[in-house]
């Protein structure tokens, strides 16, 4: 049975993260205190607490797509850290239901894993490269795998992975200047070269916001004249997409901040712990517990998750909440109200790494 929330919006797309674990500490996310720095791969579920097992992920997806969620990705921290991330990719690619699987990764251990993910049944992946330059990659992940990174994005396009994405969150004073050298990257390779605004979801990433406008007026200076692409597929999300005349790949602008795409939101996440998360930017979350053992009481959690939902978000481009129904938008239409929970009174440390972005 469909699951609508309550502007009547049709949820088919759930994001999981499968685990905490990360490798690197990028800037505007900072896995730190209580999350180990995995520097090797693979790490087991014993060590790393915030690791979701294989059965329950399963469990969680195969509900969800009885509910008619039909796209799953899967997310972390970084997904690739956990062990049976082969044997997760099939079992979700094989269940009833799930017409597509993708993964969001860091990219750091593709160039090893991508063959075995690619048999498992991965089809698309979107890779995380914030900076082509080896210094600032280094300054905005903490490590030095940025050799790494661009030899696993050759590997999955070797693989035959279609489409690839790279996510390049901008970050003014860092790497805005490497503007006009991602889209000569979209120009020679067959990737969707996307550039997202900065979430200011902890206090210190406030001041890195800068609006993909940008990237229009950067690529005009430079050069790149970007064509609107008009036809989409509901596999493209919230970017909107551009073509450089005579380029291989595509460039994408998201803009959470600018002008937010909560309308057209048809996403769940869940945790790596089992809680369902009905929005990004809120910090409200409901736990599956028991619930995955009884397929009605399941039904019950997501169908509450999803009226929790709000038709915009709080986030101000200072970093600070908007008290009340959200970010300024005509009234919507309500099949019936959201459930309204406490509305957050200040920004919490938002915790992207057990969110998966
Ligand atoms: N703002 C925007 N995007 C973010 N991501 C993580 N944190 C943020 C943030 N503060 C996204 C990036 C990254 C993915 C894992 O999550 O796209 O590639
Ligand atoms: Fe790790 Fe992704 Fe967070 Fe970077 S953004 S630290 S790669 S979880």
């Amino acid at each position: 049975m469909p699951l609508l929330d309550s502007l009547g919006r049709d949820h088919q797309y759930l994001r999981i993260s499968i685990t905490e674990a990360c490798n690197l500490r990028c800037i505007y996310c900072k896995p730190t205190e209580d999350t180990k720095l995995a520097t090797v791969s693979p790490c087991t579920t014993k060590d790393r607490p915030h690791t979701m097992s294989y059965t329950d992920c399963l469990q969680i997806v195969s509900l969800a797509a009885r509910f008619g969620f039909r796209k799953v990705r899967i997310t972390g921290g970084e997904p690739l850290l956990h062990p049976e991330i082969a044997k997760i990719v099939k079992g979700i690619s094989t269940l009833s239901g799930v017409e597509d699987v993708s993964l969001t990764t860091n990219g750091t251990f593709l160039v090893d894993r991508i063959q075995e993910l690619a048999q498992a049944g991965l089809r698309r992946i979107n890779i995380s490269l914030d900076s082509l330059n080896t210094e600032t990659y280094t300054r905005i992940t903490g490590q030095g795998f940025l050799s790494r990174v661009l030899e696993g994005i050759e590997a999955c396009l070797q693989a035959g992975l279609h489409p690839v994405k790279l996510n390049v969150v901008l970050l003014k004073g860092i790497n805005e200047n490497e503007i006009p050298d991602f889209l000569a990257l979209a120009h020679q390779w067959p990737v969707h070269v996307r550039f997202i605004e900065c979430m200011p979801f902890l206090s210190s990433t406030a001041d890195f916001y800068i609006p993909t406008d940008r990237v229009k007026q950067q690529a005009r200076e430079a050069g790149f004249p970007l064509v609107p692409v008009l036809e989409r597929s509901d596999l493209d999300g919230p970017a909107e997409l551009y073509r450089i005349p005579g380029a291989k790949g595509l460039v994408g602008l998201i803009h959470p901040m600018s002008h937010h795409f909560c309308g057209q939101c048809n996403r769940v996440r869940v945790t790596s712990q089992g809680s369902l998360r009905p929005c990004l930017i809120r910090d409200h979350e409901i736990p599956l517990g028991n619930a995955l053992l009884d397929p009605q009481m399941a039904y019950q959690v997501f169908r509450k998750a999803l009226l929790m939902k709000e038709p915009a978000h709080p986030l101000k481009r200072n970093g600070e909440l908007e008290i009340g129904t959200g970010a300024s938008e005509a009234e919507p239409q309500f099949l019936q109200p959201p459930l309204r929970v406490q509305p957050d009174r200040k920004l919490p440390e938002r915790k992207m790494y057990a969110i998966g972005g």
